[in-house]
């Protein structure tokens, strides 16, 4: 989904019902990322290709640790979220959707970027002078405009925990 589009939040809530259960995760988002490991790149295309292809080799790292990772990255291309579900593997793999609408990101410009965007300060903005590329096919799409954040992390809990079990050997 968009900046902005309620990725991070939904992705926290489901982290604390995964703990609920006893289950370890790890939430990656392009605020931790992009300042530590990914620091070198843009959001120029090609930069977001890489971003994406390391978060995809970090992640499956991590799934490969036994946990659940809850990556929350705008990924506006669609051979990218292609190429995760090739890195991580397809039974590991759950696209989600954050379906928000850009006029509902920028009214809530949460970090102010819409509007640096906006004024020009702010190149390559996803949705405003980048392109986003709709997911057509999602596992899970969450529109935030219809429901809260309790029943978005509710339909993704229902989506992944017949895939937990594989997790549960305490
Ligand atoms: S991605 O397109 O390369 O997948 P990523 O999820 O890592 O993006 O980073 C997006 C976050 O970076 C946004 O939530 C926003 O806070 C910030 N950001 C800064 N500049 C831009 C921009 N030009 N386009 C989109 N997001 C930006």
């Amino acid at each position: 989904g968009l900046s902005g589009s309620g990725k991070s939040t939904i992705a926290n809530v489901v982290e604390q019902k995964l703990h609920k259960k006893g289950i370890k995760t790890f939430v990656l988002d392009g605020d931790n990322i992009r300042k530590r490991i990914n620091k070198d790149l843009t959001f120029a295309p090609e930069d977001r290709t890489e971003n994406i292809r390391r978060i995809a080799e970090l992640a499956n790292l991590m799934v490969e640790a036994g946990l659940v990772t809850l990556a929350a990255f705008v990924s506006p291309y669609k051979k990218d979220r292609e190429n995760i579900r090739s890195i991580v593997k397809d039974v590991n793999f759950i696209e989600i959707f954050v379906n928000t609408s850009v006029d509902e990101c920028e009214r809530r410009d949460v970090k102010g970027l819409y509007k640096k965007a906006r004024a020009g300060e702010i190149k390559n903005m996803t949705g405003i002078s980048a392109p986003y590329e709709l997911p057509l096919n999602p596992d899970v799409e969450i529109k935030t405009e219809k429901i809260s954040v309790e029943a978005a992390a509710k339909l993704i809990m229902d989506y992944i925990e017949p895939k937990l079990s594989i997790l549960k050997w305490a």
